[in-house]
């Protein structure tokens, strides 16, 4: 019998592309979503891909009677814990939002994990979780240290996760992902940001279909290849493959452990060779302007990611222009 997963904030960005991936390869999904900052539209877009439907719950982790319920009605053999609130700026002003859907929404599932019997789990974790002070490449033993709500929420799980595996006899897996961006190659699923978006990418394939003018480009005085910053991009479905190496990781190991794990390419991209990635995907002219820095802004960040290989088997295989050719078609199927 194919393994069930539960995918909590399944439906949206990661989780659905997770979800496709997982159906491909052998197991079954009930995706689990409040529909914060998601839509009913992606099921469709799954199921266009897969050919059916996958079962889903309208329901909050932080609602204990609705998550037993779930838990209680089907045997899952282990859950991928993608729910939760993502805006570093926002956490910065609303902190209290971060720790209660975040944190309390997490111990209230995490509660009714335990009662349940359901004990092994993937967790999103993120890069934000490491100090600004480490050398790079970033390892997974870099020192942590949080500026703001959002990544102190991940931390902060992470150690909870720890516990849990020492006293609770838990499977656990964090997955610290650097900066995960794309859409599956069919254009049926992607990231559609409500409003403004925060992200390069996004801003960028808005002004190459003509929403925005121009690019802001935050700063081009760091010490990188041609002065601006520079980021570790993940495509999206390479991630959801390191899902499924971490799923299968967590429900055949036989001593109960956690780890936290690096999933970023090792490479770094800067804000101008994106640019020139969405010119030549597009064929549009990118009009950019260079402004000062953003507060808080590193000027490189990247993974080392010898740590995934090692334990999962895993690495990142697409290329950066594959994977905006692949957005740029996400876009132009959603205008
Ligand atoms: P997303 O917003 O697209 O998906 C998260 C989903 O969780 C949404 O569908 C939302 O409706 C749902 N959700 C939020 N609170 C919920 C709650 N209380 N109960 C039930 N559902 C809830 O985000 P994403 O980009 O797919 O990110 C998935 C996870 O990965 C998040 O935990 C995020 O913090 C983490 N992460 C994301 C990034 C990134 O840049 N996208 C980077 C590092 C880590
Ligand atoms: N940038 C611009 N112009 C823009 C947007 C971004 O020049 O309009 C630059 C930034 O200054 C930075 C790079 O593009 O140098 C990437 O910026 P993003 O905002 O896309 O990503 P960040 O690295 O700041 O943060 C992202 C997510 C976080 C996540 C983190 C690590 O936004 O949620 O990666 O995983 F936690």
């Amino acid at each position: 019998m194919k393994p069930l997963i539960l995918l909590t904030g399944g439906l949206w960005y990661i989780g659905s592309h997770t979800c496709v991936t997982l159906e491909q390869s052998g197991f079954k999904t009930i995706l689990l979503d409040n529909l914060s900052n998601s839509s009913l539209s992606s099921l469709d877009g799954i199921e266009r891909i897969l050919g059916y439907r996958p079962v889903f719950y309208d329901a909050d982790i932080r609602d204990r009677g609705a998550v037993a319920s779930i838990l209680k009605s089907n045997d899952f053999s282990g859950v991928i814990h993608f729910a939760g609130l993502k805006s570093v700026g926002e956490s910065v002003n609303e902190p209290f939002e971060y720790y209660n859907n975040n944190i309390q929404g997490s111990f209230v599932f995490f509660e009714e994990m335990e009662r349940a019997g359901i004990r092994n789990i993937v967790f999103s974790s993120s890069a934000t979780v490491y100090s600004a002070d480490n050398t790079l490449p970033l390892i997974e033993e870099a020192e942590l240290g949080t500026t703001n709500a959002y990544a102190t929420s991940k931390l902060t799980l992470e150690f909870v996760l720890r516990n849990l595996v020492a006293a609770k006899k838990w499977n656990a897996i964090a997955l610290r992902y650097f900066n995960p961006i794309w859409a599956h190659p069919s254009g049926y699923i992607g990231e559609r940001p409500n409003g403004v978006p925060n992200n390069l990418l996004p801003y960028i394939l808005d002004v190459a279909i003509g929403k925005r003018d121009k690019v802001w480009v935050y700063g081009d005085d760091y010490d990188t290849v041609d002065g601006t910053g520079v980021r570790d991009y993940i495509d999206v479905n390479d991630l959801a493959e390191a899902h499924l190496a971490a799923i299968h990781k967590v429900l055949t190991w036989d001593t109960q452990s956690f780890h936290a794990i690096n999933i970023g390419t090792g490479n770094g991209t800067s804000v101008l060779e994106m640019i020139e990635n969405v010119r030549l995907a597009s064929k549009k002219d990118i009009p950019y302007t260079i402004l000062s820095r953003r507060p808080g802004d590193l000027a490189s960040v990247y993974a080392d990611s010898s740590c995934a290989r090692e334990l999962l088997w895993w690495e990142a295989k697409r290329s950066v222009q594959q994977a905006v050719e692949d957005s740029w078609r996400f876009v132009c199927n959603n205008i």
